[in-house]
């Protein structure tokens, strides 16, 4: 008692400490300290205990955490239990270390949000961050301490079923949602009762697997890797993220949980990083399995080299670290480091002083209102309104009848998602009950699911169209299963699973208008909706809220604002696709030899950055504050935006540019900024962005960052494929 009141005192002292200048310094020199002192007393076998991970809790578990063996736990949850867990360190391990729990929050913990992909389609960091906030409190609460997130992969190639949980394909929005994402769970200070440290994965070019293969190895130049890759870690890194994991990854043949390019050099030394980083899911064993270590010694060797601090699930460290250090193979400094990094998370969040958690605060915070508000929000805000023919969007409030259709429409266990934590099926409101709450007392809404997501099962076909038949409008709903996106779901087809389509197509041949809405992990090649139906809208995997956000959408409580941050592709040749492209010595034109399909254009079915809305904006008054600027000079560029339309709504407003001639070949565009506005109908506003080296820089051909003189285009638009265009001149020295 008298220990805790110490603690608390001391709490009390560091968080005053903190708002003072040189704080920071001051509580990281007096955790340092603390850090020292138990070093000290650790034997080494506890000090490698300190680097384990093991999942879920068992009486062998039970027992190695009493010995000291065990520093962290994944996937353990709930107040009660993780308190009893966390009890047997604190109260009967001889230095009472607490255990970290950690778990993959990745888009909410039990009030489940939007996949990440969808969240980013907002465009909207600051609701990302509200979003990983609500979710820090629900599992902080809970007893977890630890999110293995945001994953800041970026993925060009909608075959890889991750591409769900990350920005999507640029480098630019990638960077800034990875900063919101670690933000939002961080907080400014992690020892808050609702904060948890972030873990940016994974540590790198996890998402460019050769042929979308989950788990491939990934063969990339150094200039991509700087230039597209690296740059969300990066920027999560300098966002304060307190952790990374590695991936299971070959990069360029060298296993990226050993890699001491990416990880020594670049983050340790370049960047700076001095947080703890975890291996994947062992990740550490599978060196041995990819031929780059000999047996689990050489691996752990390898990965301690690369200064992996804690192995998840391998078990390597475990049985190797200790023997290693005695043989004088790895030398004691080297594992005290991994040891100090690990304990300087536990301090940071207070578990030393704080290790238990009030199941009473975890009842209150639980699905709070406001955190099932937010989810609602989030929802509407990442959908996006991908057609809209003849403005069949929004209905009216007098529609006579609708037919709701489709296997995702009364579904919740799909809308939820891949990867959602404690999210429950009965959590979330389907699209039915969302439309059915909505629709007026005077239309008459009738349900045929029609078909299974995957499969051919075409029994329903007759029940759907006939529902269609009677209707003023068909609102067909479907997608993927979320078993079919994440982790181990790559795909080489990128069309509707099962027979959906030839269901939408039946719906179609009735003449009811339609209106498709896609629940999906990743963009779908969908070529046929996009020539033959009216209305598409791209709702993701939405979260609990799902129901209700679409029909906030539908009948325009809500009006669209989502803009797609991965292309979609007409067909899955096409991949990889983004907009950030090289330009061909031969672009493509009528002549046979350029670069072109026999059987396809090359352009994407819809382009990163699109995205409709209620209201039309208007662009105009492109303004640029200098035609010549000095390499390490910075311009404003200006444009106004005018909602034209009836109805208020928000738009995003993108800057690309492009440098013309360079030493290296640079994108024909890249998007360098952007800012979400509303405006009320009639409504102007004046956007202004500034470009300087960071946004005008490239690595040249000696992997320096440079701006060299030239002329440099520059677009502010509504997608990446329209705009208004200027140019200016970065003169020479
Ligand atoms: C995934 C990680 C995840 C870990 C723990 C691994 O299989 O690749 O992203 O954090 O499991 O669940």
């Amino acid at each position: 008692m008298r220990l805790c009141r110490a603690a608390s005192r001391l709490t009390i002292v560091l968080l005053l400490a903190s708002s003072l200048p040189g704080a920071a310094s001051s509580q990281a020199s007096a955790i340092d300290q603390r850090i020292d002192d138990l070093l000290s007393r650790m034997t080494l076998d506890e000090k490698v205990g300190q680097l384990v991970q093991y999942s879920d809790f068992s009486d062998d578990r039970a027992a190695a955490v009493r010995e000291g063996r065990i520093g962290s736990l994944l996937n353990v949850t709930g107040a009660e239990n993780s308190n009893r867990i966390q009890r047997i360190a604190i109260e009967e391990t001889r230095l009472g270390i607490p255990l970290l729990f950690g778990l993959d929050v990745i888009h909410g913990y039990r009030t489940i949000f939007p996949i990440p992909l969808a969240t980013a389609s907002s465009w909207d960091p600051e609701l990302v961050t509200t979003i990983e906030a609500i979710a820090a409190r629900e599992a902080r609460a809970s007893g977890v301490h630890w999110t293995f997130a945001p994953m800041v992969d970026i993925a060009r190639d909608p075959r890889w079923g991750r591409m769900i949980e990350g920005a999507g394909e640029d480098p630019y929005l990638g960077s800034v949602m990875a900063a919101a994402r670690v933000r939002g769970f961080q907080g400014s200070d992690v020892a808050s009762p609702d904060r948890i440290i972030a873990c940016l994965k994974h540590y790198v070019a996890y998402g460019a697997p050769v042929g979308g293969r989950d788990y491939n190895s990934v063969d990339m130049s150094e200039r991509s890797l700087r230039e597209i890759y690296l740059p969300p870690f990066k920027a999560g890194v300098a966002a304060g993220a307190a952790s990374i994991m590695s991936a299971f990854n070959l990069l360029n043949g060298v296993p990226t949980t050993a890699n001491t390019f990416t990880i020594n050099r670049v983050l340790r030394d370049e960047w700076g990083f001095d947080g703890f980083i975890v291996s994947d899911w062992n990740s550490v064993g599978e060196l041995v399995d990819h031929g780059y270590a000999a047996d689990g010694r050489h691996a752990a060797r390898l990965a301690l080299n690369a200064t992996i601090d804690m192995d998840m699930m391998g078990g390597i460290y475990a049985g190797q670290l200790a023997d290693l250090v005695r043989t004088n193979v790895i030398p004691e400094r080297s594992l005290d480091e991994s040891v100090r990094r690990v304990l300087r998370a536990k301090f940071m969040l207070g578990l030393f002083e704080n290790p238990y958690v009030d199941p009473a605060t975890e009842a209150a915070v639980i699905l709070r209102d406001d955190h099932v508000a937010a989810a609602r929000d989030a929802a509407r805000k990442s959908m996006v309104l991908l057609k809209n023919d003849g403005a069949l969007l929004p209905l009216s409030g007098d529609v006579g009848s609708i037919a709701v259709i489709g296997p995702l429409a009364d579904n919740g266990q799909d809308l939820l998602g891949a990867w959602h934590a404690l999210g429950r099926a009965e959590d979330v409101v389907t699209v039915l009950e969302g439309i059915r709450r909505r629709a007026a007392q005077t239309t008459t809404v009738t349900f045929a699911r029609g078909s299974t997501v995957v499969g051919p099962d075409r029994d329903g076909f007759a029940e759907a169209v006939e529902v269609a038949r009677n209707a003023d409008v068909a609102i067909v709903v479907v997608g993927e299963r979320e078993g079919e996106t994440g982790e181990a779901a790559s795909r080489v087809g990128l069309a509707l699973p099962g027979v959906q389509q030839e269901l939408i197509e039946a719906v179609h041949e009735t003449g009811t208008p339609v209106v498709a809405v896609i629940m999906s992990g990743r963009p779908l090649a969908i070529p046929w909706l996009a020539e033959h139906v009216p209305a598409i809208l791209q709702a993701w995997h939405p979260g609990i809220q799902g129901g209700n956000a679409l029909a906030d959408v539908l009948w325009g409580d809500a009006n669209p604002s989502g803009k797609l941050t991965v292309s979609f592709p007409r067909s899955v040749g096409q991949v990889p696709i983004y907009y950030s492209r090289d330009v061909t010595g031969r672009p493509r034109s009528e002549s046979k030899f350029t670069s072109k399909y026999l059987d396809s254009p090359n352009t994407p079915l819809y382009p990163f950055g699109h995205g409709l809305s209620y209201s039309t904006f208007e662009y105009g008054d492109l303004v640029l504050s200098a035609d010549t600027i000095a390499p390490d000079g910075t311009l404003s560029v200006s444009a106004t935006v005018t909602n034209t339309g009836r109805v208020a709504g928000a738009e995003v407003v993108q800057l690309y540019i492009r440098d013309l001639v360079a030493s290296v070949v640079r994108p024909v565009k890249e998007l360098k900024g952007f800012t979400k506005i509303f405006l009320e109908p009639g409504q102007r506003q004046t956007v202004r962005f500034t470009l300087g080296p960071s946004e005008l820089g490239f690595y040249n051909q000696d992997m320096q960052r440079v701006v060299e003189p030239g002329t440099f285009a520059v677009w502010v638009s509504s997608s990446s494929d329209a705009g208004l265009e200027s140019s200016f001149v970065v003169k020479g020295n």
